[in-house]
């Protein structure tokens, strides 16, 4: 393939990854931009393999590579669960820094190209930051990894100092650059280079660390940016037009959506990124993890929860992390359809940071096929659990809790909730008193009008639809 032509497949897949970003915005939209995605991505990795960058010594290895690599993800695909997804993408964009790094160190010690005056200095501060973003995401994204699959506990790691702790790290890391860029030959520039990686390896774990479970959100969509910009970083290395695009393409949206992560949970991102929010103050917890009484709790079966559900005009559903693991999205929407038929107004109340990745509850609505327009953020719908006769929450937790507006010393204070106990009755559906991710107490199960559906959320829902159609 000529140089030509690879830039014009090059700008092909470039203008579908820009379709495949518009598709993925909207719900109905979102499976043709996957398509998009996965063309553009055909089209850019055969424009790279036949292209006049790689010679024929080297396909056999790059179609190795794409084999182990294929065989690897089509693996990982079929075989995880729903609700491991947010550390599968942790655990991607931590091979997108690692990648970065290799692709940094190889192409700093490749004599092949010399490069002279101001190319090479250019080329040296490209080789830096890269390797600086890559590390960071790599650390970074292995702890978020730790994080939401539970191996590592949610609580910050406050280490005294830590601000001080960061800005000796970044001047160190400044001054080094200077010394890398200053090297002689390629022997001088690793001791400088292989110093900053260890200390951007650090600041990753340590950034990571000091995030609270329940800003947790927050860094999944930072680290979705570091390996976009670490993307770019390699682009750059390597002179890829593509890379570079493609990665600015992810580091811009990531930011995009960190910004309105932060927004959903009414934090400032710098404060975030600084750590210490969303677990600072002490989680009050009964032996077992149980939360601490603060009352009684109404239990209540699923023949009475199907009862109340029959008698209502309006019912809003609030799915959360629960109704994932227990996989209940189908048998939700069977009751929807159910209640629909009979005349009940039943709308789902979705909120941003529900579930464990952006977008997590629509994405299992629409497997299960709800119909998009009643499917509702939460802002518009918030202000109608008043008129609401029940609300019926689904493994939900965290996003319920009115001890976000109610208890400035709570970890989760200032986050906007989802307004669940305004309706006239509220049913929660879950297994035990268990707090959620952020590991805080839940003062809406004690309240007066809420009641508590104990059981795991498939079986409780199949036995409230049997009810119903009895
Ligand atoms: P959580 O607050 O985590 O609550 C989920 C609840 O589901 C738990 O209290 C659990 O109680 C219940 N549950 C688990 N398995 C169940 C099953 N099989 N059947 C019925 N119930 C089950 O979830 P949420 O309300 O969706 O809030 C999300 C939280 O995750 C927030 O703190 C958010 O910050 C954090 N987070 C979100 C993201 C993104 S991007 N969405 C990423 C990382 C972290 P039992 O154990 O008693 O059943």
């Amino acid at each position: 393939m000529t140089a030509s032509l690879a830039t014009v497949a090059y700008i092909g897949a470039t203008i579908l990854f820009i379709l495949s970003l518009g598709g993925l915005s909207n719900p109905e939209t979102a499976r043709r931009g996957n398509l998009f995605g996965m063309l553009g991505m055909g089209i850019a990795v055969v424009a790279t393999i036949l292209g006049p960058r790689v010679t024929a010594i080297g396909v056999p290895y790059i179609v190795g590579a794409l084999v182990v690599g294929g065989a690897i993800g089509l693996y990982a695909a079929k075989k995880v669960q729903m609700t491991q997804m947010p550390e599968l993408v942790a655990l991607m964009h931590s091979l997108v820094g690692l990648a970065a790094c290799l692709v940094g160190f190889s192409s700093y010690v490749d004599t092949s190209v010399a490069y002279t005056g101001a190319e090479k200095v250019i080329h040296e501060v490209e080789i830096y930051i890269g390797i600086l973003i890559g590390a960071v995401t790599f650390s970074g994204s292995i702890v978020a990894f730790g994080k939401l699959s539970g191996k590592i506990g949610g609580k910050p790691l406050l280490l005294p100092a830590r601000h001080a702790l960061n800005l000796v790290a970044l001047l160190v890391v400044i001054w080094y650059g200077r010394e890398f860029v200053l090297a002689p030959d390629v022997n001088a520039g690793m001791t400088p280079l292989i110093v900053m990686t260890v200390i951007a390896l650090l600041f990753g774990i340590h950034m990571v660390m000091a995030i609270g479970g329940a800003d947790m959100p927050v860094v999944v969509s930072m680290l979705n940016s570091y390996s976009g910009w670490a993307a770019a970083a390699t682009g750059f290395m390597l002179s890829n037009d593509l890379l570079i695009v493609t990665g600015a393409l992810v580091g811009s949206s990531g930011a995009i959506l960190s910004y309105i992560m932060c927004r959903a949970m009414n934090r400032n991102f710098f404060s975030v990124i600084a750590g210490g929010f969303g677990g600072g103050a002490p989680v009050p917890k009964a032996a077992g993890g149980a939360a601490e009484p603060q009352g009684e709790v109404q239990p209540v079966s699923a023949a009475e929860t199907a009862e109340l559900l029959r008698e209502a005009k309006s019912v809003i559903i609030v799915p959360g992390y629960g109704m994932a693991v227990a996989q209940a999205q189908h048998t939700v929407y069977e009751i929807t359809k159910l209640l629909r038929e009979k005349g009940v107004n039943v709308r789902f109340a979705i909120h941003p940071v529900a579930g464990r990745m952006p977008g997590h509850m629509n994405v299992l609505l629409a497997e299960a096929k709800v119909p998009y327009d009643i499917v509702m953020e939460m802002d518009e719908i918030n202000e109608d659990f008043p008129e609401a006769d029940v609300s019926m929450v689904i493994g939900a937790n965290d996003i319920v809790n009115p001890a976000a507006q109610d208890d400035p010393s709570s970890p989760i204070a200032g986050m906007p909730v989802l307004e669940v106990w305004k309706a006239r009755t509220s049913i929660v559906m879950k297994r035990s008193m268990a707090s959620g991710y952020a590991g805080v107490d839940n003062p809406l199960f004690y309240k007066d009008n809420n009641r508590m559906l104990f059981g795991d959320a498939k079986k409780m829902l199949d036995e409230v639809l049997g009810a119903l159609k009895g």
